[in-house]
């Protein structure tokens, strides 16, 4: 039974830069899954006026969306956990730390822009977890570049080898179909004044009259000449994709629905079901029979009627059940599962039960902590969840003497809740810390939440640094260490060595001053 719960679960997110469309394709797999009320309240959340979405006071002033959500819908006898993550462009470590959590990765590039900033950033983090990785080139029905040079940034940019597995007849106006490499067939499509509903789709000969007649021919002879030349493309290789070593791409437009029933047909095919995770006990197979997961994500002040954490569970093993009594590796205490829910926006249903892969929100005030990990049975501890290089660093004042133990135990509840980055400066009279963040509303939520929770009114003071660097060597080496005039040295609070840098200068230099040692981007174990 456990395996087939196991066998029919995908698990994914999707990473894309702001504005490619990563909002209305979960939209369209959700309408595609029949989950229709879903649907329309992912387009409700992006919605500026939506109260729906506004749970967090910061959301509800910014009118954006901070927090991420689990969608679990059903396709073709799969079950599907889509974990959402935040689409701002000032996006936080939540982003980063839930591509921890999936077993694969949809990622959507805009045809007319090919691969940008912030997909670069998180396609980094797929590809040092071997996350396999689906392409989805989206807008077609827009002005785009030509596919063969978008499949080449992939390669060049990335890295990663590109499979095909459709390609555009058209482009812009002319988008007028895809046609699938494994069956030959040109799925043509009617387009709609708005993609509500399921777009209409039509199988017909590519090199065809009827072909010919919906494009200009120049338009068709480059479409056949490139589908000829597709015949000696590299066939998909599910080894490799499952290693992160190529990635499928398909092209389509989210907006009118061209292209995502064939999408979404092959990505439940191609992508694996949930499968081994490491730990301290080394690989474990999701079939183990007692249960266990791992804390990947806590969200505070959901709803400030609440007042309570939610700590984000990915399961791993075995099978969960309300009101299960489990304990928590790291303090050894029993914790009973008594209100596990499945949280989309303000709505909470709870779980009676779930499956590897499946996300459960265990509402809890405080006792859980970032990377905890949780078992039915035998000990074991999940790989810790890293922390990730801050883009933004703030100095942060409280001018009030009598807050500073407050001040000091909120900050040590916030790092754990991996809300903020703490940074002690090594060399200061004064032990004033820094604050880094991979996005600066990380620094607005802990403003909030320290004058909220905590009657702390703190000052934030930005610094000029952009880049840290975990510095990791030998001891006689690290004795040496030289680091360009305006870096600084810090700990993580955590006896970890860190060096940051206003530019990527400063880092340069002191990587060459430096051969001996590693700087690295993502904290070390
Ligand atoms: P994001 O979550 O990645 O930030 O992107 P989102 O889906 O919000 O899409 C950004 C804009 O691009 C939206 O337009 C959306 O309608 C449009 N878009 C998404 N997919 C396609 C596509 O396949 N073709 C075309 N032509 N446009 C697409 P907007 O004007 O910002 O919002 P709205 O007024 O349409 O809601």
């Amino acid at each position: 039974m456990l395996a087939e719960e196991i066998k029919k679960r995908r698990t994914f997110a999707i990473i894309s830069h702001p504005d490619a469309g990563k909002t209305t394709l979960t939209e369209k797999l959700l309408l595609y899954g029949g989950a229709v009320n879903l649907a329309g309240a992912v387009r409700a959340k992006r919605s500026e006026n939506s109260a729906a979405s506004d749970f967090m006071e910061i959301e509800k002033q910014r009118g954006i969306s901070v927090s991420s959500t689990v969608l679990s819908f059903e396709y073709n006898d799969h079950l599907l956990n889509l974990l959402d993550t935040p689409g701002h462009q000032d996006f936080s470590e939540d982003t980063y730390r839930t591509l921890l959590a999936v077993d694969s990765v949809i990622m959507v590039l805009d045809a007319a822009k090919g691969i940008e900033a912030q997909t670069l950033k998180l396609f980094d983090v797929c590809k040092r977890r071997h996350i396999p990785l689906v392409t989805f080139i989206n807008k077609m029905d827009r002005p785009s570049l030509e596919p063969l040079e978008l499949m080449d940034e992939i390669e060049r940019v990335l890295g990663v080898r590109t499979v095909p597995i459709n390609w555009p007849l058209g482009n812009g106006d002319y988008f007028r179909g895809v046609f699938e490499i494994a069956t030959k067939q040109l799925h043509i499509f009617e387009r709609k004044a708005h993609g509500s509903r399921k777009a209409e789709v039509k199988l017909v000969e590519p090199n065809s009259e009827e072909v010919a007649s919906m494009v200009p021919s120049h338009i068709f002879e480059t479409f056949n000449e490139e589908i000829e030349l597709l015949q000696i493309a590299d066939e998909f290789d599910r080894e490799a994709f499952n290693r992160g070593e190529i990635t499928p791409v398909f092209f389509g437009s989210a907006l009118t629905n061209f292209g995502v029933q064939l999408f979404l047909d092959k990505f439940i095919d191609m992508v694996p079901a949930p499968g081994v995770r490491n730990s301290n006990r080394g690989p474990i197979e999701p079939t183990e029979p007692s249960f266990s997961g791992f804390v990947f994500k806590i969200q505070a002040d959901m709803n400030p009627k609440h007042r309570d954490r939610v700590a984000f569970l990915r399961v791993c093993t075995g099978k969960f059940e309300r009101g299960m009594k489990v304990h928590c590796v790291r303090t050894g205490e029993q914790i009973r599962l008594a209100y596990p829910q499945r949280l989309f926006a303000q709505e909470r249903e709870t779980v009676d039960e779930a499956f590897p892969g499946d996300v459960v929100g265990l509402v809890n005030s405080g006792e859980l902590v970032l990377g905890d990990t949780l078992v039915e049975g035998e000990d074991v501890q999940y790989d810790p969840i890293p922390l990730f290089p801050p883009e933004h660093f703030c100095r942060v004042l409280v001018d009030d003497a009598s807050k500073r133990k407050q001040f000091s135990k909120a900050l040590e509840l916030l790092k754990r809740e991996g809300a903020i980055q703490i940074f002690w400066p090594h060399d200061e009279g004064v032990r004033m810390p820094i604050m880094g963040a991979v996005g600066k509303l990380q620094f607005e939520v802990v403003e909030h939440r320290l004058k909220t929770d905590y009657g702390v009114e703190a000052r934030f003071e930005p610094i000029s640094f952009r880049l840290a660097r975990w510095v990791v060597g030998k001891e006689e080496d690290l004795e040496k260490f030289e680091a360009s005039r305006l870096a600084m040295r810090v700990s993580d609070g955590e006896d970890r060595l860190v060096c940051l840098f206003p530019s990527q200068w400063d880092l340069d230099y002191t990587v060459e001053k430096n051969p001996q040692l590693q700087f690295l981007s993502v904290s070390p174990n």
